[in-house]
């Protein structure tokens, strides 16, 4: 995810900013860039790669005097990560750093052009500098030309925005990103997160929505949309760890906590009103596929699985899926209308590369399904689609199973409509329910605080099952994974209706099954699956919408209208579980014992 930092005053500029951005470098990123104006003069720098680049660019500018100045650090969404991407975006006479995402770019670029802006970007932020130019036309005050421009903007940003118009000034505005404002004794700072002025600024105040306004030497004005706010600033923490979990215990906690968050930018520019829009994809991609088969590893292996499943039902398209590590020897038979289709996180998972260079060599065309632009995996693909959720720092993964298991329901809906086997009626049933799904990630206080109370009933016993059918099979499998791989306890995923032909023997009150009981899928059938595990008095740990009674512990779901709503919300409920087993045995729930993020070896 991108970074923001921003400093006024007289210290020296790009120091501030490159150190800055090196601190917020754990949130990823592919090009940097910074913007100076010092007196009346520009300076701006950008540079694709680390930030050793941009180091190397800037070796000879040193900023002299009062100044104010930008920084970012950019995780390619819309365009690739090139330098004309990068921030700072460039007007005539002023620049902007953005994160979030502008919704409406689109249209208001479209307006922009129509003046005869011309934009060197393929980013949204670029809108952002170009509209404040041209309100600057008719409204002279600068502040007020930006005030102008904000109320413009739908959807997420935390912004800066610098102009030789107003040469002492820093404009800032907060909506859905985060942003806050450090403070010492002269010296004025703006960031992403805490750990780029912890050490320099001795206050902070952290910006809330709908915030906005403009810093001075000495003076910062905060409005919102009742007027002119005052504000309180606090004490900054110490500790750059903690601030960057963002006042979460662990990374693992505050990637579950933003899945609701990177779903919605997942979607953006490819869910529509009424149809599914892959910009990675050309019209004529999937001609002559009559079959996709997957391979993948580990979580990615799991939202393969489910996509299997949405893949013939909703596209009526067959789909094959297999470990990498499997497929890799068997000998397959590959034939050239099929689609191979890698699914990965980190785009480098050595198994899984190799799986896609026999594939290509066997002249198959290739799509990935990545979080990380320019892997290896992405590089060697003939499309890739990036899952966009950020960089992962938890070993287990939980936001990139969940964007990648969107970017799949979306693909197979995409393909149910070019392929014409998904009725309309029946495409907007998929495209309203994804649109919900930002809402059945969020976490609520009361789970959370119900599966930190339950969690301490489950840390013996001799195994646990996690159980469903259909979709909730892999989803029984990557809850399962979770608990195995943070607690250290046996846990396995199964298909409910497969346990009486063997693992029911295992059934006894240490047993633990966890019951994946969704509404709108196959209700009754997985009743009495656990119906009949609950009479050989294994323990039942049952999340559904529906009330059961034979469970010893239950978790009621609420969004019960779509099973892949329902998968969404079951998804977070297991992960919380497994977190919070891990922390009370006291495991290091980031960095889980044995186990690697990214595995390059096979
Ligand atoms: C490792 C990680 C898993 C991950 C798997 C596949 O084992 O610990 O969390 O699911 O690799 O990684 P990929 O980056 O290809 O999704």
């Amino acid at each position: 995810m991108c970074g923001i930092v921003g400093y006024l005053g007289l210290n020296e500029k790009k120091e501030i900013l490159l150190d800055g951005l090196q601190e917020l470098e754990y949130r990823g990123y592919d090009s940097a860039g910074i913007a100076v104006i010092e007196g009346k003069k520009l300076h701006n720098f950008k540079a694709i790669g680390k930030l050793e680049n941009l180091r190397e660019k800037t070796k000879t500018y040193h900023s002299e005097g009062f100044g104010i100045s930008i920084g970012h650090t950019r995780w390619a969404t819309h365009g690739k990560p090139t330098e004309l991407n990068a921030h700072p975006h460039l007007g005539a006479y002023s620049y902007v750093v953005h994160n979030g995402i502008i919704e409406n770019y689109q249209e208001l670029k479209h307006e922009l052009q129509a003046d005869g802006v011309t934009f060197l970007s393929q980013t949204d932020t670029e809108t952002i500098v170009h509209l404040f130019e041209k309100n600057h036309k008719t409204t002279p005050d600068a502040f007020l030309a930006f005030e102008k421009t904000i109320q413009r903007l739908e959807g997420a940003y935390a912004t800066l925005l610098i102009t030789e118009a107003a040469p002492d000034t820093i404009f800032f505005a907060k909506q859905g990103s985060p942003m806050l404002i450090g403070f010492s004794k002269e010296d004025v700072y703006f960031a992403s997160s805490d750990t780029p002025i912890i050490g320099k600024a001795d206050e902070v105040y952290y910006l809330e929505d709908g915030e906005y306004g403009y810093a001075k030497a000495g003076e910062v004005k905060l409005f919102n949309a009742g007027g002119e706010k005052s504000f309180t600033k606090q004490a900054l923490t110490s500790d750059k760890i903690s601030a960057q979990k963002d006042g979460y215990r662990f990374f693992m906690e505050k990637e579950i906590y933003e899945q609701s968050r990177v779903m919605s930018e997942t979607m953006i520019g490819r869910v529509r009103d009424e149809s599914i829009y892959f910009e990675e994809l050309g019209e004529d991609f999937f001609d002559g596929i009559t079959s996709i088969k997957i391979c993948a590893c580990g979580t990615s292996y799991h939202s393969a699985l489910c996509a299997a499943y949405l893949f013939e039902r909703l596209a009526k398209v067959r789909c094959d899926v297999e470990i990498a590590s499997e497929f890799r020897y068997k000998e397959p038979l590959l034939l050239k209308d099929t689609l191979f289709v890698t699914i990965s996180q980190s785009g480098e998972t050595a198994d899984t590369l190799e799986a896609l260079k026999m594939a290509k060599r066997a002249g198959l065309k290739s799509l990935s399904i990545c979080n990380v632009d320019n892997s290896s995996i992405v590089r060697q693909s003939d499309a890739a689609i990036l899952t966009r959720a950020g960089i992962e720092k938890g070993v287990a993964s939980t936001k990139a199973f969940a964007t990648q298991t969107m970017v799949l329901w979306m693909l197979a809906v995409y393909l149910g409509q070019t392929r014409k086997t998904l009725s309309s009626v029946l495409a907007k049933t998929e495209i309203d329910a994804m649109l919900h799904t930002p809402k059945a990630l969020i976490v609520g206080d009361e789970l959370h605080a119900k599966l930190h109370r339950l969690s301490k009933r489950y840390l013996h016993g001799h195994g646990f099952f996690f159980i469903g059918r259909d979709i909730f099979y892999p989803l029984a499998l990557e809850g399962a994974l979770k608990l195995k791989e943070i607690s250290y306890l046996h846990a396995e995923g199964y298909p409910a209706g497969e346990m009486k032909h063997g693992p029911i023997a295992l059934a006894d009150s240490e047993l633990f099954t966890v019951a994946l009981m969704p509404r709108t899928m196959h209700y009754d059938k997985i009743k009495s699956n656990v119906e009949e595990l609950s009479a050989r008095d294994a323990t039942i740990l049952a999340i559904s919408p529906e009330p059961f009674a034979l469970a010893d512990d239950f978790i009621q779901t609420q969004y019960a209208t779509h099973p892949m709503l329902e998968f969404f919300e079951m998804m977070v409920v297991t992960q919380l579980f497994a977190l919070e087993i891990s922390v009370r045995l006291g495991n290091d729930v980031d960095m889980p014992r044995n186990l690697a993020k990214s595995v390059t070896v096979e």
